[in-house]
């Protein structure tokens, strides 16, 4: 047995327009799935709380399934969510991999587990933004795609090479025939440069500051934008970085811009060092990450800020598992 996803939306709440919405639902998830109506088991539907004048149990009976059973709900309303929609659980004798079925508005919903979809994750450093993005993924068993590390490699090539980074010429030159790949080694990213791991590598102030300038660059932004495009186009993923939403996937399913104050995230790095046995300077790190805030929202191309249709986070009064369940709450919402 397997169960098969799908929804569909109308125009207006009317009998006529919900009869032939939920027909044409299940004509589709049928015949894509290349199933017939004998093995159905029973079907659920729900529909948003702004359709009332039909329900869509009563619209598949008259559609002909005569014997099955079925069951209606009205869910309950949710800001911000797409309205006149109705969904449908559909139980069927099949051993196949089910293809799940969203038509007209509902098509972009999130198209279901066994589909790609991205999660765009933004915002400054220390936002808290890495950190979430790996717990999202890990609660969706989908992967993570931390795009700072591409950037932090291109720095650590311009460094080893002796190049400036701020030297946008020589940069391209270095860049041509580098390398940057990603792997997944036990839900944590590697990064590789030219075939190297430089996962740990990549993580001092140094090439945090190298990494903000050398994004700047246009050659560098379209050699790693295009592979974050190609992996989230296979893959679903979450992607924390700093232009996903605007720039990467503008049509990412679901968008999150995460953000805190200066001070507190300056705080979260002394922290983070501390804990890994490294002396830092707080005042240090605090201009550090104002003068990284400043150039990484100031370059001309792909600007960190903040999408038009992003749910913005002020991450500073809460605790990491307090901003993975509100992210985690909203996707569940469009869902
Ligand atoms: O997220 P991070 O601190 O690892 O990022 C390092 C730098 O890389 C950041 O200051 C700006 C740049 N970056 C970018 O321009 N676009 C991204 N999508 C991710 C990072």
């Amino acid at each position: 047995m397997v169960a098969i996803r799908g929804a569909t939306t109308v125009e207006k709440d009317t009998p006529n327009e919900i009869k032939s919405a939920v027909g044409e639902l299940i004509a589709q998830i049928l015949s894509r799935n290349n199933i017939s109506a004998e093995k159905i088991i029973c079907v659920t539907f729900s529909s948003t709380n702004d359709l009332r004048s039909y329900y869509p149990a009563k619209a598949a009976r008259e559609w002909g399934l005569f014997t099955v059973p079925l069951f209606s709900a009205l869910e309950p309303d949710i800001k911000g969510a797409l309205g006149k929609c109705i969904r449908v659980l559909m139980l069927v004798e099949s051993n196949v991999k089910p293809i799940p079925v969203y038509l007209r508005g509902a098509s972009a919903l999130r198209k279901d587990l066994s589909a790609v979809y991205n999660v765009a994750i933004d915002g400054p450093a220390g936002s808290g933004k890495s950190t979430v993005a790996k717990k999202v993924a890990e609660k969706f068993g989908i992967i993570c795609l931390d795009t700072g590390a591409m950037y932090r490699a291109c720095a650590l090539k311009c460094l080893t090479e002796g190049v400036s980074v701020s030297d946008e010429n020589a940069v391209n030159l270095v860049l041509r025939d580098t390398v940057v790949t990603v792997k997944n080694g036990n839900g944590a990213q590697l990064t590789y440069l030219d075939g190297v791991n430089v996962t740990d590598k990549i993580r001092t102030n140094e090439i945090s500051m190298a990494a903000s300038t050398v994004s700047a660059h246009a050659l560098v932004r379209s050699k790693m934008v295009d592979l974050q495009r190609e992996i989230a186009s296979k893959t679903s993923c979450v992607l924390d970085g700093r232009d996903i939403g605007t720039n990467v996937l503008p049509c990412a399913d679901f968008k999150f811009y995460l953000t805190a104050r200066p001070e507190v995230r300056a705080r979260r790095r002394a922290d983070e060092n501390a804990i890994k046995g490294i002396n830092s300077d707080y005042d240090k790190i605090l201009k550090e990450i104002i003068l990284r805030d400043s150039q990484d929202e100031n370059r001309s191309i792909a600007p960190l800020k903040i999408a038009a249709d992003a749910v913005v986070i002020d991450t500073s009064d809460m605790s990491i598992d307090e901003v993975v369940s509100a992210v985690v709450c909203k996707i569940q919402e469009k869902i």
